[in-house]
Order: structure tokens, then sequence, then C-alpha cells
């Protein structure tokens, strides 16, 4: 699914934020990227969701050499990634239904076509009675569960998440990472950054850990381990994702937003 080699990323003329990275990340892999403020994690994903490219090595994305895609080639790539910003990105002129809607609608759907799942989305994050809120008025756990709802809405292929529990409590943390649990299980692969050492060994099959822009495996599938042999394409026994039913119900008054993660 994601396959790096010696990869590394500069921002402009300075000196490399990310560097010698190599690892596999196969298809229906969960991989947890841990490290400290500034180690790097979010420019990874960056590379991985396309939003940057490596400044040298090679980062192929679903077979394709990220390098050699076209400007036309990327948004149907990218409809491929649901994407959770550690800033979030709501929109904040559209209503909580239509930020977490927006996916579906740039890919063509008509409202018919997804009220259900949008409704089924905001129940899930417990905020069916806010569907036409607008985002400045949520706390910071609310907009995250918004921003959560939105990348998972289109059972994308590949889930990117940004610190996704930063703003929400321990439990709720907890349930976040079982739904993303529950879609790795369907087949999607996952891959989350987070601060949150315990969530990363609970639920990473695989945890990358950076520093000063250099990594390390912890804890890694067979294929990152330099015996192995050349992983072969498509031999994961997952096979992309099926529809799923939402596993778990956030809607708890109990949780208000801490910020014990
Ligand atoms: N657009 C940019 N231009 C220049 N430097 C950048 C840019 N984005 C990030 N950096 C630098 O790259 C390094 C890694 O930043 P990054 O945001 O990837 O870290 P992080 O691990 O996600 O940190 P945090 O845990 O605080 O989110 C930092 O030194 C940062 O200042
Ligand atoms: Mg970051």
């Amino acid at each position: 699914m994601i396959r790096f080699e010696n990869v590394g990323l500069r921002y402009g003329a300075g000196a490399e934020c990310l560097s010698d990275l190599s690892f596999h990340l196969e298809q229906g892999s969960f991989t947890a990227l841990t490290g400290p403020s500034g180690a790097g994690k979010t420019s990874l994903l960056k590379l991985i969701y396309l939003a940057e490219r490596a400044s040298r090595g090679l980062v192929t994305l679903m077979d394709r050499d990220v390098a050699t895609l076209s400007r036309q080639e990327l948004p149907a790539l990218r409809r491929n990634i649901g994407i959770v910003f550690q800033d979030f990105r709501l929109l904040d002129h559209l209503s909580l239904f239509d930020n977490i809607a927006l996916p579906l609608y740039l890919d063509g759907q008509q409202p018919k076509d997804y009220q259900d799942d949008v409704m089924e989305m905001l129940d899930w994050i417990g905020l069916k009675n806010r569907a036409h809120a607008l985002p400045p008025v949520l706390s910071g756990g609310e907009q995250q569960r918004v921003a959560i709802a939105r990348a998972v809405v289109t059972r994308p292929k590949l889930l990117v998440a940004d610190e996704p529990t930063g703003n929400v409590d321990a439990k709720m943390g907890h349930d976040i990472f079982s739904l993303f649990e529950a879609m790795n299980k369907i087949g999607t692969t996952v891959v989350i950054a987070t601060h949150d050492e315990h969530l990363a060994h609970t639920f990473g099959e695989q945890i990358i850990a950076l520093d000063n822009g250099q990594m390390r495996l912890e804890k890694t599938s067979p294929d990152n381990q330099p015996a192995a042999e050349a992983q072969q394409a498509g031999q994961s026994t997952k096979d992309g994702p099926e529809p799923f039913s939402l596993p778990l119900d956030l809607h708890d008054d109990a949780h208000e937003d801490g910020h014990s993660s």
C-alpha cells in the first residue's frame, strides 16, 4: 500500500526534517506513528496523503511512484484516502452535516443518497441534534469528532489520522481507536500519528517512532524485518474495505472533552 525507500524531506532551503526513512506498510496494516513534538509525524503523513513531495528517495502509494503522478491524477488517488487533520480543517461556514457530507458531495453523490449515512455518522459522534450547527460554536473535542466522521464517511482504502485523540478524554480516545481498528479489520489500511504511547502499543500492529526526523521501527510486521523476503504485492488476505456498520457508539454524555490524552 505504502513504501518508502531512503526518503528525505526538507522544507525550502532548510535542513532535512525527515531523513532516510525506509518502510513498507502493507495493505490492511495498522500503524501507529509516535515521537515528540517536532519529530516529523505530520510531515511524514503529508508525504503519505500527497500534500508534500519527498525531496529525495522513493515513495510509492497504491503501487504508484508518487513522483511521477501528474496533477490530473492526484484527485483520483486522493479519493481513496480519508484524512483527519491535526488542526481539523472544518469549513466554518458549512453546517456539521455539510462538513461530513463534503467528500461524498465532491464525489458527485446526490444528497438523497448520503443523507442517512451522514445522519448515522452524526449520531455516532453524539452530535445528531446539532446537524445544522456551525463548527466555530463546538468544543475542540466535538470538532475533532466531526473531522473523524468526515474522514471515515467514504469508507476509504487508506485512513491517515494526525493526533485524532488530542482533544478528547481517555475513554473516547480508546473508542476512536476502536473504530479505526474495526475499519482496519475489514480492510482499511490505517496510519495514525499519536502522542499516546498506550494507545499506540494497544492498537498498533506496527509502530514507527520518529525522533528528530529519523525513524525506528519498534513493533514491526514481518515485511519490515531485515530478513524478510521482498513483499509481494497483494499478499494481504484483506482485500480493500467492505461496507461496515458503525461498531461503536461515541454518544455518551459522560464524554465531555477532557484533555487527558
Ligand atoms: N511548512 C513547513 N515549513 C517549514 N518547516 C516546517 C513546515 N512544517 C513543519 N516544519 C518543521 O518540520 C519539523 C517537523 O514538524 P512536524 O509538524 O512534522 O512535527 P510533528 O511531529 O507533527 O510535531 P507535533 O507533535 O507538534 O504535531 C519541525 O521542525 C517543523 O518546524
Ligand atoms: Mg504534527
